[in-house]
């Protein structure tokens, strides 16, 4: 949510800065904004929508200067115009900023800058707090941000830079990830490594609190009080070509398509055959610990809260636990029965966002043990929780989650083993069940292999709907939600996902002749109940696509159209009955011409509550 970049170093910071906004775009396309500083003063130039619409603007006039800072920006106060765009100024039109975050008290602090004579251009809280850094500042930039940050509530990622000093930038994070790019005599901030990978692999990590000096000297960490702080420089193991679309029309096709592989990343190294059980030592928890955990609290947000229903259906069947999963954004609001003997488990692909950190910081208050799910290695919720498994699904630029969805629930089964072979599960289940891990990547790729059906089905039955239902049962009901989210998010049609018995309960009455209905059927213990569901919705004229076991002859006589998925486990049918899904509405958004990898209004990483 908003992409940040900073440059200081040797080279020409505007192209650099573009450079990084392209890489930084899914986390925002509502605005854009350069701002550069050279001996001649400061250079700002933005844009409303696309990065594109800022370099049109900027076209062969770009400008000079070896420190700058970039933005890309997800709205949050005020429209998405080009007053609104970053970065802003302070009053004197000399110190600029970027900001990824909301500034809770900018009212206040507004209303007492306006009293004391600032006129603002924008409506946003980040222009406010330009004036304020303008108000403190009497020649030293940091000074003043340290200054000013002391008067400010809320969440930020910032950076800033003055026309008066050409060599300084000076950045700061409070809730809002920010990381430090070190470089060969040359060194940059951004929100995530993306923009940096082109030029270093050496990060630092900025903590909340946390405020970093950037000169031509190099870089010095410090709080708001002026403490040093020392901090070590990460080696990040993502390349450049893991975040290019690598001829793939799409990021969310290269995604979908590179399952068969992040799944295998996912369970590299994790699974002990002969045992018949997993290695989970990221988890920092002994096999005591695991035995005397009393109950399960997931939490985590839209698709990761799907995997985490999908890990509630494996945890309560296989380690006979009790799991609750929760919105993170409600768990963390209400007065959540957490003590020492729950474990609460973070689902978070970017390991940002904002809800999913609040529930995890929240439990860890209340005493439990948290333990994250997390892709991004060196993220926030990565470092703060006490134990963890990284995805190891390499980077997810596509806005809407896919591979990281499949690892999720990969990594969620890992720890199912782990904690159902200390309690009930026998060594020949648990090889079984390894034994069907190891055979998906396979089947992902035998279903990769006939997406020209998904896309045929995807033609004849959703491209021109206004509305589609998603219907499935026990561990394919979050399938069911997931798939019509994917849906919703990329292709803007009406989707709603329902335990199909409940159908009947309400849902039913949307049912007609115009109604696409996406029954997710496999073979599994509640396959005779889902046929009954299937003539429910058939009786009323609707149109009916199945995802079903091949040779379901069945369910193939009373849908309109079936694909058929490779058998494997019940328990694990959700990692096979996700891929069509997702193909599904990638398609339909395809074919209606929408912008797939940047749905209007989404940003990836949500950082902001
Ligand atoms: C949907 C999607 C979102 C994210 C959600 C949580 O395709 O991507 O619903 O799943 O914003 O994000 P993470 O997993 O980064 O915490």
């Amino acid at each position: 949510m908003c992409g940040i970049v900073g440059y200081i170093g040797p080279r020409q910071a505007a192209e650099l800065l573009l450079e990084g906004l392209r890489r930084l775009e899914y986390r925002g396309y509502d605005s854009s904004g350069i701002a550069v500083v050279n001996g001649h003063g400061l250079k700002v130039m933005k844009a409303a929508g696309k990065l594109s619409m800022l370099e049109q603007q900027i076209g062969d006039r770009m400008p000079s200067g070896t420190l700058g800072i970039g933005h890309t920006r997800w709205a949050t106060h005020g429209a998405p115009t080009t007053p609104n765009a970053h970065p802003h100024t302070d009053q004197s039109g000399r110190i600029a900023i970027i900001h990824n975050g909301i500034i809770e008290n900018s009212t206040s602090i507004r209303k007492a800058l306006e009293a004391r004579g600032h006129t603002f251009k924008s409506e946003t809280d980040t222009e406010v707090l330009a004036h304020l850094v303008g108000e403190f500042y009497q020649g030293d930039l940091e000074d003043a941000v340290a200054q000013a940050l002391r008067d400010v509530d809320g969440a930020y990622g910032l950076a800033f830079i003055s026309a008066d000093e050409p060599g300084v930038l000076v950045a700061a994070r409070k809730g809002s990830p920010l990381l430090v790019g070190v470089g060969e005599n040359e060194w940059f901030v951004a929100s995530d490594a993306s923009p940096l990978l082109q030029h270093t692999r050496s990060v630092v990590y900025l903590d909340d609190g946390e405020l970093v000096v950037l000169t031509r000297d190099g870089y010095r960490v410090r709080n708001l009080q002026s403490t040093r702080i020392s901090k070590p420089v990460n080696q990040i193991d993502w390349d450049l070509a893991m975040v290019e679309r690598n001829g793939y029309p799409h990021f969310m096709l290269k995604e979908i398509c590179e399952q068969p592989e992040s799944l295998c990343n996912t369970l590299r190294g994790h699974l002990l055959d002969d045992e018949g059980t997993s290695r989970v030592h990221g988890l920092n928890l002994s096999d005591d610990e695991l035995k005397q955990v009393g109950r399960i609290v997931i939490t985590a947000c839209g698709t990761s809260w799907h995997s985490g229903l999908i890990g509630e259906y494996m945890l309560e069947e296989m380690a006979r636990v009790p799991v609750e999963v929760e919105y993170a954004s409600e768990f963390r609001y209400r007065n959540p029965v957490v003590d020492h003997r729950t474990l609460v488990i973070g689902i978070s692909q970017s390991g940002e966002t904002a809800d999913t950190l609040a529930a995890i910081r929240e439990a860890k208050r209340r005493g439990a043990r948290t333990v994250g799910l997390v892709n991004v290695v060196g993220s926030t919720i990565a470092r703060e929780v006490d134990g963890g498994i990284y995805l190891h699904a390499g980077p997810e630029v596509g806005v809407a989650s896919t591979k990281a969805f499949t690892s999720q629930v990969a990594a969620l089964a890992l720890v199912t083993l782990r904690v159902a072979r200390l309690r009930n599960l026998s060594i020949l289940q648990g090889r079984q069940f390894i034994e069907a891990l190891r055979r998906l990547p396979e089947q992902i790729s035998e279903i990769l292999d006939r997406t020209s059906e998904i896309e045929a089905l995807a033609d004849r039955f959703l491209k021109t709907t206004s509305n589609a239902l998603y219907l499935g049962r026990g561990v394919n009901f979050p399938v069911a939600l997931e798939g019509a989210l994917k849906l919703k998010e990329i292709s803007y049609i009406h989707a709603e996902g329902y335990p199909a018995a409940e159908m009947k309960h309400g849902p039913i009455a949307l049912i007609d002749e115009n109604m696409p209905v996406v029954f997710i059927a496999p073979r599994d213990a509640v396959h005779s109940k889902i046929v009954s569901n299937i003539e429910e919705v058939k009786a009323r004229g609707g149109k009916v696509i199945a995802l079903i076991n091949a040779g379901d002859t069945e369910i193939e006589r009373l849908a309109d159209a079936t694909f058929a998925i490779p058998e494997t486990l019940d328990l694990l049918t959700p990692i096979l009955t996700s891929i069509p899904l997702q193909l599904l509405s990638y398609y339909v958004a395809v074919a209606r011409g929408c912008n797939v990898d940047q749905p209007r209004n989404l940003a990836k990483s949500v950082t902001v509550e």
